[in-house]
Parts: C-alpha cells; structure tokens; sequence
C-alpha cells in the first residue's frame, strides 16, 4: 500500500510466461524468453510457469518430466527471475488451466487449430503420436494467459502465431457472454527472438534436437560452448556483415551482439579483413562468458529442492487464486449452475 491507499500491485500491468520442460533450456530460451522476463518483472506484476501439461502433448519419461520440471525452475532463478517479485509456478498445480481449456475448446475451431505452423511441424516430427492434445495445445496456452488477465506476454517469434489465436478467443468470449478477459499483446524482442541451429540455420534451435552440436544448452561447459561454434554451419563468403539472408552469419551475429553487447556495425568494424576462424572464436567465448554464470548458478539452485519446493508452493497458492476468480466468472457466464 502506498501513503495515499493506493495498492501499488492493482496499479501494476500483468505479464505471464511458461517454458515446456520437455528437454534441458538452452540459449534461446535466454534470449528469446528469460532476458526479457528479468527485465520485465521489475515493471509488471509477474508470473512464470513451467509448462508441465504442455510437455506431454510429445511422449514424455515420467521420472524424466518430473526432474526436468524442477530443472526449469532452477534454470528461472539461475537467469535472474527473483522469486521476491515474481510467481514462479508449476501448471499441473493449477486445475483451472484444464478447466478453462474445455470451456474455451467448445468455441475453438478445428480449422483455427489446423493453422497453426507449431502443429503442423511438430505432427510432421511425431508421425507415431499426433495426439488430439497436440492439436488443441494453443487453447490450453491460450487459457494459460488468460486465466491471469495478462497484459503482455513476453515470448519467442514462434510463439506469435498462438498469441494472436489467444487475442481471437478472448474476444469471441468476451463478445459472447460480456468482458471477461483481458485482451494480450506479445512481447517479442527485437534481437534474439529466434535464434536458429547451429547446425541447420534455417531452422529454430531447439532442445530436443537430435545433433548435439545443433543447440548450445544452459548447462555446457565453456568448452563445449566454443567447440559447439567453432563448428556452426556458415557459407563460403569469409565476410562477416549483417545479412538475414546469410541465416549461418546473422545467427552468430545476433548471439555475440547479445553475449557482448555490441552493435552489428561494431561487430563488422572489428572483423573487418578478418576471417571466420577468428570470428567464431570470439563468439564462442563470449557466449561461453555470458552462459557460465546462469550454468553456475542453476547448479546451485537445482541441489536446493527444499527452496525449490517452497517457492512453488507460494506460486500454486498466488496463481491459484488469481486463476479462480477468473474461472469462477466463465463458469458463471457459461451457465454452470452455481452452488
Ligand atoms: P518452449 O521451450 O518451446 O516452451 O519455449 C519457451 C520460450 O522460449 C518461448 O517463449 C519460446 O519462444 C522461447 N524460445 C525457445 N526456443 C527459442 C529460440 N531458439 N530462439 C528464441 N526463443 C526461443
Ligand atoms: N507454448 C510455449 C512454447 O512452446 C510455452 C507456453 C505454454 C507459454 N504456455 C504459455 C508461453 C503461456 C507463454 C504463455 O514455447
């Protein structure tokens, strides 16, 4: 409470974001995700999630699931989530995600799922196993937002697609049955919202990729690291300059501007003349440098279950309120008859 009464977290914008803890975290999810949640839990009443339901739309180790879950909440404290500010939570706890996930999939369109490009590949990927879960994720990750009235959600470019299916049934909810839900915007970053294979720099890095040398992961060594670049699939033009189109290059530009805090024009300026030899070089030890703090960290946080345990029992009762009041007005709206 503030002097005047005000309550300073009303006043506050919400954000909400999740990562599927379905393999280790990797650079990506820094940049793409994390680096931004950090700096945005500052500003904005924060909630983090570890996306466990969503895990299991690909076949999933149980015990596997279950120590990568905790893993992902040691990686959010390791890359500067403060549990002081923000809700870190499990979405299992929450039984309003499943709840509100029916509700909305009884306006959802077979088609609207059909569209989206995540399905598409990731079927493409698991011909053995394209669940009815896999098809209707985007709905569960649509009420993953909505449930909490969030505002923004900071994310991945390949997240956008959903974002913009999550605005479409919010609407449709609120312009059947009266405002309920808080209409999203993404929050995409500027650089580092996808960052591409090493290997394959036409596609995403992704953490269930099959070559090791693909992904750079949250907890490789510095060797690693550098061996990981020294051996990214470039062209034959020698020339380090900015060009989206050389998606090889770009990448390893857009890591080193990240890790080192230079400009592209910095970046070419000091490798004017030079080769890739040295360019990968100073990449790779930059990453290296940029990593080896979070990788420290998520040691220590990962052997502390107790804290571990703590923090998302405060989260599944934090989240948990917010999530039933907003399903308690849907289940109101709808017709459920009330006790
Ligand atoms: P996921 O692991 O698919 O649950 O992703 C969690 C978050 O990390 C989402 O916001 C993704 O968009 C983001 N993310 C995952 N991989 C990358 C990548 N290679 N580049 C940028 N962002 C990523
Ligand atoms: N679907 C996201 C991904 O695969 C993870 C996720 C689940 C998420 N629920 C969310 C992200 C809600 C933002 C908001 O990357």
């Amino acid at each position: 409470m503030t002097e005047n009464g005000f309550n300073m977290n009303e006043m506050k914008k919400r954000i909400l974001s999740g990562v599927t803890p379905s393999g280790f975290l990797t650079i990506g999810h820094i940049t793409g995700a994390l680096k931004n949640w950090v700096e945005m839990q500052n500003e904005f009443d924060s909630f983090f999630m570890v996306a466990d339901l969503h895990a299991i739309t690909t076949r999933q180790v149980a015990a596997d699931l279950r120590q990568r879950s905790l893993d992902t909440v040691a990686f959010f404290l390791s890359a500067g989530i403060d549990p002081e500010k923000s809700t870190i939570f499990m979405q299992s706890h929450i039984p309003a995600h499943a709840e509100l996930a029916w509700v909305l999939s009884c306006s959802t369109g077979m088609g609207e799922c059909q569209r989206m490009t995540q399905f598409k590949d990731k079927s493409a990927k698991n011909v053995d196993n394209v669940n009815v879960g896999l098809f209707s994720y985007p709905v569960l990750m649509a009420c993953d937002i909505l449930l909490y009235q969030a505002n923004y959600v900071p994310v991945g470019e390949d997240q956008k697609q959903h974002l913009e299916l999550t605005r479409t049934l919010a609407q449709r909810y609120n312009h059947n049955y009266s405002d309920t839900f808080t209409i999203p915007e993404p929050f995409i970053p500027k650089i580092g919202g996808r960052i591409m294979s090493l290997q394959e720099p036409t596609s995403k890095m992704s953490k269930s990729d099959v070559n090791q040398n693909a992904t750079i992961y949250l907890n490789d060594s510095n060797e690693m690291i550098i061996k990981k670049i020294k051996r990214a699939v470039t062209d034959s033009d020698a020339l380090v300059k900015y060009d989206k189109n050389k998606h090889g290059i770009a990448n390893l530009m857009e890591l080193y501007s990240i890790a080192s805090g230079k400009s592209y024009n910095d970046i070419e300026s000091e490798f004017r003349g030079a080769g890739y030899g040295d360019f990968k070089q100073a990449v790779g030890e930059s990453v290296a440098e940029f990593v080896a703090p979070i990788r420290d960290n998520f040691m220590k946080y990962r052997s502390d279950k107790k804290l571990l345990n703590e923090i998302l029992e405060l989260g599944r009762e934090k989240a948990g309120r917010e999530a039933q009041k907003t399903l308690r007005k849907v289940y109101k709206k709808v017709g459920f008859y009330q006790l």
